[in-house]
């Protein structure tokens, strides 16, 4: 099953640091949170907390918080009785009982209700809760484990998630590296996900990348990380001849001529103009000139205000920090 066979792969000292980490924490009954931008390999580091954990024979369950409604997550988590809704004709037996003696990693969870985070609360400090309907008091033994790509604190300090619960689940953070952090471990990874993605076409051997196919992933800062990495180079190896070098990477696979434009830009000026594509080129510079362009045009409609350039960009703030130190475009405006 995924998670449990997947390696996690990666030499890089920051990652490495937090294998460290992990192993040291997996074999307590505490909570972990888990931190890291979307793609950096939370799923694969909860399970890994998992299987490290004396807890490793009984169940690992999973819940995506922020896949479902709220009163569908409550029954979710902690169950129904028989007759506690209309629809509700047997009793439920939530995630919290299913993972009894095992691990719970719940994903995502910042989005959750105050109600919810009562419960959760509730349910760390004491292993107590009721089903929903229900008024017995039922108890278990289950580790919780938590991830969430947004800054739980700050949400805290906004009154959007309950501090007292941050506290409880926050035993030990574990906070994972962007990939564009992690240089060595680029190469590393492209190579695994080629090689698989070889294997699965049938080929008998995979021929490698070309150096400037190297230089691109190199350069490429991945907003997406190890994700967006394993689907660039999953797309590249398939749209190469067998046998052959992957030459060609499509960072962006909306990229066309025909692609519709989008009306939600309302700069009265306009966006600044793209660079002109004409060959031979460069496409790595070519590439990069165009990331300027665009970060420009989003600090410019933004009035300098990072939080908000981000947010054109649908980029976290941290990582649209990392455009701007990669291109050295800090120190043009207030960074507030
Ligand atoms: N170190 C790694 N080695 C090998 N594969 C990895 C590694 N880290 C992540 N992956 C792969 O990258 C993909 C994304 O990982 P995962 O789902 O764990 O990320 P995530 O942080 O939970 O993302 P999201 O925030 O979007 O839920 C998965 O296909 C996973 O197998
Ligand atoms: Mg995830």
């Amino acid at each position: 099953m995924r998670g449990e066979t997947d390696r996690l792969l990666g030499e890089a000292p920051s990652f490495l640091k937090v294998l460290e980490e992990v192993s040291l924490v997996a074999p307590l009954e505490k909570p972990v949170l888990i931190v890291g931008e979307r793609g950096t390999g939370k799923e694969l580091i909860a399970s890994r907390l998992h299987f490290l954990s004396n807890r490793w024979e009984g169940q690992f369950l999973k819940m995506n918080c922020a896949a479902i409604a709220d009163s569908l997550l409550e029954t979710e988590l902690f169950g129904h009785e028989a007759g506690a809704f209309t629809g509700a004709t047997k009793t439920h037996q939530g995630r919290f009982e299913r993972a009894h003696g095992g691990t719970l990693f719940l994903d995502e969870l910042a989005t959750t209700s105050t109600l919810v985070q009562e419960k959760l609360l509730r349910v760390i400090e004491y292993g107590e809760f009721e089903r929903v309907g229900g008024s017995r008091t039922l108890t278990c033994d289950v580790r919780l484990i938590a991830a969430t790509n947004v800054d739980l604190p700050s949400l805290a300090a906004e009154g959007k998630f309950r501090s007292d619960l941050l506290d409880r689940l926050a035993f030990d953070v574990i906070t994972l590296p962007p990939l564009r952090e992690r240089e060595a471990d680029i190469e590393i990874l492209a190579e695994h996900f080629a090689v698989s993605m070889a294997k699965e076409l049938g080929w008998e051997y995979f021929s490698g990348f070309s150096p400037e196919a190297i230089d691109l992933l190199n350069s490429h800062p991945w907003p997406g990380n190890v994700r967006e990495l394993k689907n660039v180079v999953e797309r590249a190896v398939y749209k190469t001849e067998a046998g052959e070098p992957v030459e060609t990477i499509v960072l962006d696979p909306f990229e066309s001529p025909y692609r519709p434009a989008s009306d939600n830009h309302g700069s009265p000026a306009g966006p600044k103009a793209v660079p002109q594509t004409s060959f031979p080129m460069d496409l790595k510079s070519h590439v990069q000139e165009i990331e300027i362009a665009t970060i420009e045009a989003a600090m410019e409609e933004a009035k300098h205000n990072q939080k908000k350039a981000a947010e054109l960009l649908s980029l976290t703030y941290h990582q649209l920090r990392g455009y701007l130190k990669k291109y050295e475009l800090v120190g043009s405006g207030a960074d507030n």
